[in-house]
């Protein structure tokens, strides 16, 4: 068994923080969501993964590496131009042979892990398995329609939906999926779409088992979906404090606070995160917050937000809340008259002033 994890794409949903950077590489509770998956498939058993990559190939390959950090064998295979999901499995073929293999969509977190579907698809055999979860919004997704325990349509972002089971980002194939990406066209949107794959597959009779996932899990393609992932994540984290904290300040709940980082005159109210060579200073950091490496925050209060490194935080006074802050920006207090704020922004940023 292989893997295939699809960590190209354009990202266009997270912009800004995707102009400069991979979203599989944004942190969640300080711990970059693609790594979650190599996890997921490595506790599965599976030692040879493929990575997708496109434009932001360099920074994936510097961050993952040859996978030997999790004792696995790493292949990067380049995808020229994001032209769906069913063309990686079409510019994969070299890589995964006959083997069958379990797709994984990089930015996708599926808390149960993978292992008893992975299991499951060894013993049942079945050509194909996928993974479904009921949503209140279902246009959103590909959707499956099922009959019998069997998988008979799927429709990728219906605008009338046929039932609320969307599809994870958690596949399963064996070869014959190879004959199906190759026999589909393009889509409307011009990508060769893995539910028309799949739909290939159950029209020439096929077996294409359906899984409900039971735990939680989520496409990260949104600020607010990093910022619950982020949530969901921080719930399991195990306190330890590594950095210096001061008599002045106090610590409750589950709080990480990583070496190097210095807490003076602060108030952490866990579950949080705070990585490396922080400083927080005369300021209050709250519930479901990850502070990424180099972070600094003075005089200030946040709460419920993603920061990334060596960002700046100082002396503004009010909350920062429900925020995806990039890496190096700096959100600071001017005192001057008319009273009046001053912005550099990035394009596609999004500012929300109270
Ligand atoms: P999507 O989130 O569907 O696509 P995207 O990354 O282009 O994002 P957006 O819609 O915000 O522009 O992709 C799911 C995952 O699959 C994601 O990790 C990117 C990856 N992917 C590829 O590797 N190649 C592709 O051709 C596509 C479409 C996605």
């Amino acid at each position: 068994m292989k893997a295939l994890v699809l960590s190209g794409g354009t990202g266009s949903r997270l912009r800004p923080i995707t102009h400069t950077s991979a979203k599989q590489l944004v942190p969640v509770a300080n711990k970059p969501v693609l790594f979650y998956g190599i996890e997921a498939i490595r506790d599965a058993g599976i030692k040879e993964i493929g990575i997708i990559v496109g434009g932001t190939k360099e920074e994936i390959e510097a961050a993952v590496g040859d996978g030997s950090q999790w004792g696995v064998k790493v292949t990067y295979i380049e995808q020229d131009a994001p032209r769906g999901l069913a063309h990686t499995v079409v510019i994969a073929r070299e890589f995964l042979e006959d083997e069958p293999f379990v797709m994984y969509l990089g930015d996708n977190l599926v808390k149960s892990g993978i292992t008893k579907l992975v299991r499951a698809f060894e013993t049942e055999r079945p050509n194909a398995s996928i993974l479904l979860s009921r949503v209140k919004d279902p246009q959103r997704f590909g959707v499956a329609e099922l009959k019998d325990g069997r998988v008979v349509n799927l429709v990728e972002k219906p605008e009338v939906p046929r039932s609320d089971l969307a599809l994870v980002g958690v596949y399963m194939f064996d070869r014959n999926i190879h004959q199906a990406v190759r026999a589909i066209k393009p889509s409307g949107r011009g990508e060769l779409e893995i539910t028309d794959a799949i739909q290939y597959l159950v029209d020439k009779g096929y077996e294409v088992k359906p899984h409900i996932v039971e735990g939680w899990w989520k496409d990260t393609g949104k600020v607010e979906d990093m910022l619950e992932a982020n949530r969901i994540m921080l719930e399991d984290i195990q306190p330890s404090v590594a950095g210096k904290v001061d008599a002045a300040s106090s610590i409750d709940g589950r709080v990480v606070v990583e070496e190097g980082t210095e807490i003076i005159n602060s108030v952490l109210r866990g579950p949080i995160v705070v990585g490396r060579g922080c400083k927080i200073v005369d300021s209050y950091v709250g519930p479901f917050t990850a502070i990424y490496h180099g972070v600094e925050i003075r005089g200030s209060e946040v709460e419920h937000s993603i920061i990334l490194e060596n960002s700046k935080i100082l002396e503004i006074g009010s909350r920062i809340e429900n925020s995806l802050i990039g890496r190096n920006v700096r959100v600071h207090r001017v005192d001057r008259r008319p009273k009046s704020h001053q912005l550099v922004l990035g394009d596609n940023s999004e500012v929300g002033i109270n």
